[in-house]
């Protein structure tokens, strides 16, 4: 049967389905979570009600927006065994791994887990989205030899993070910060890891494990990846004298500047400007003015040679600047990636919910893409088996 091919394409500008959850308008530079542009988020929400948005297609109302965050708070805690499970995992792991290892785990403890309702999912997805942030803090205590912390409830989704995490109590300013940077990572259409939760549950395979996926697809570094390999790329050139050369070099040795480009934005990315705006104001506290300092040297320097080049919709992207502000945060390298998950967590459930639910128009039942067979074919009739022998 001939196939329609959009091979070379990585499915760029190939629509797979109808969606109520997000948009972007990569030409306009434009993000809208179920109707909201994000700089509305940004400025006016916060994460728990972001990501009730996600879920509900509706704004939390009053006793909603009580609710919801109340529930987040009960699921909080992670069960006994998947702590014990965690203190016995070597140290030295990469905590992309240790979660993708735990998410199964998770589900083991679920008394909704055989539930496939609606109901039951979105419970499924409040216990998630709260233990994920639980489940990073916990292993980056325990690698260090600490034992986890007990959630302080009075604080906020995104505080009650940096609590459990740094083991002291963020100020206000801050807290509020990486709820905002929480908000900006939320969603993201039809992104890799979205993409690799709705084609695992379209199996009708249950959320944890369309979550596990995703995370999967996260830890690459052309997608969630970018942020650490932003940061290691920060701490490389800290002592270089001469950016402009640095980058032209890394550019003419084929290297990618990370944290720039994108497979949809070829203009600026919206969320970029909040993340710029918290650099300056954390670098101003914490008295560390050389992060956002060599990011705008770096960022300037890379415009200019792609301008050079003919390549001017390569701008800086999201991870270009949540990798100084996590820093800044008390956030190690290796954690900004799980950080990017503790928040796109609400956005994949919505996207598992949409894709179980067929609450859009138009999607398969089933992902099942075609590929073309370029491999041995000998002919008519197939290769002749070898024994062991006669093989070279
Ligand atoms: C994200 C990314 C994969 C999107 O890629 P895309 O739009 O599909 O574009 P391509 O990777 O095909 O790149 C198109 C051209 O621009 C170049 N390019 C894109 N991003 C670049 C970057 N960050 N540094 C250097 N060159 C880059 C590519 O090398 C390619 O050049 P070529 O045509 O000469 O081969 C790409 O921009 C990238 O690898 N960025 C760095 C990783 C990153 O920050 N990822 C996080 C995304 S949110």
């Amino acid at each position: 049967m001939a196939t329609a091919s959009v091979k070379n394409t990585g499915l760029r500008g190939v629509s797979v389905a109808d969606t109520k959850i997000s948009l972007i308008d990569g030409e306009k530079g434009i993000l809208i979570y179920r109707g909201y542009r994000i700089e509305e988020l940004a400025e006016n929400s916060t994460y728990e009600e972001t990501a009730y948005l996600l879920l509900h297609d509706a704004l939390p109302n009053e006793k909603q927006v009580e609710e919801f965050p109340a529930q987040l708070v009960e699921a909080r805690r992670l069960p006994g065994y998947v702590l014990e499970s965690l203190k016995t995992w070597p140290k030295e792991a990469y905590p992309m791994d240790v979660i993708q290892a735990t998410v199964p785990l998770l589900a083991m403890a679920d008394p909704d887990l055989l539930d496939d309702s609606r109901e039951a999912n979105h419970r499924k997805a409040v216990r998630l989205i709260a233990r994920m942030a639980a489940l990073v803090a916990a292993w980056h205590r325990i690698r260090q030899g600490l034992e986890p912390l007990a959630p302080d409830n009075t604080l906020s989704h995104a505080g009650n993070f940096l609590w459990q995490l740094n083991g002291v109590k963020p100020d206000p300013e801050t807290a509020k910060d990486f709820d905002t940077a929480l908000v900006l990572h939320a969603d993201h259409t039809f992104n890799p890891s979205t993409f690799a939760c709705r084609e695992v549950v379209s199996t009708r395979a249950h959320l944890y494990a369309g979550v596990t996926a995703g995370v999967g697809a996260l830890s690459g570094s052309l997608h969630g990846g970018a942020n650490a390999q932003v940061m290691k790329m920060l701490l490389e050139v800290e002592k270089e004298k001469d950016i402009p050369g640095w980058v032209k070099k890394q550019l003419e040795g084929g290297q990618k500047i990370m944290g720039m480009g994108h497979a949809v934005y070829k203009t600026t990315d919206p969320r970029a400007k909040y993340l710029k705006a918290m650099c300056t104001r954390l670098a101003k506290k914490s008295g560390q003015d050389q992060w956002c300092r060599l990011s705008s040297e770096i960022e300037q320097s890379a415009l200019a040679e792609f301008e050079k080049r003919g390549k001017t919709t390569i701008k800086a992207n999201v991870d270009f600047s949540s990798a100084p502000v996590y820093h800044m945060m008390g956030i190690p390298g290796d954690l900004m990636t799980p950080v990017f998950a503790v928040s796109r967590i609400a956005g994949w459930s919505a996207h598992i919910i949409e894709e179980k639910f067929g609450d859009a128009q138009e999607k398969p039942a089933l992902y099942r893409p075609a590929s073309d067979y370029v491999g041995n074919y000998c002919g008519r009739t197939g290769c002749t088996y070898e024994p062991i022998q006669q093989r070279p």
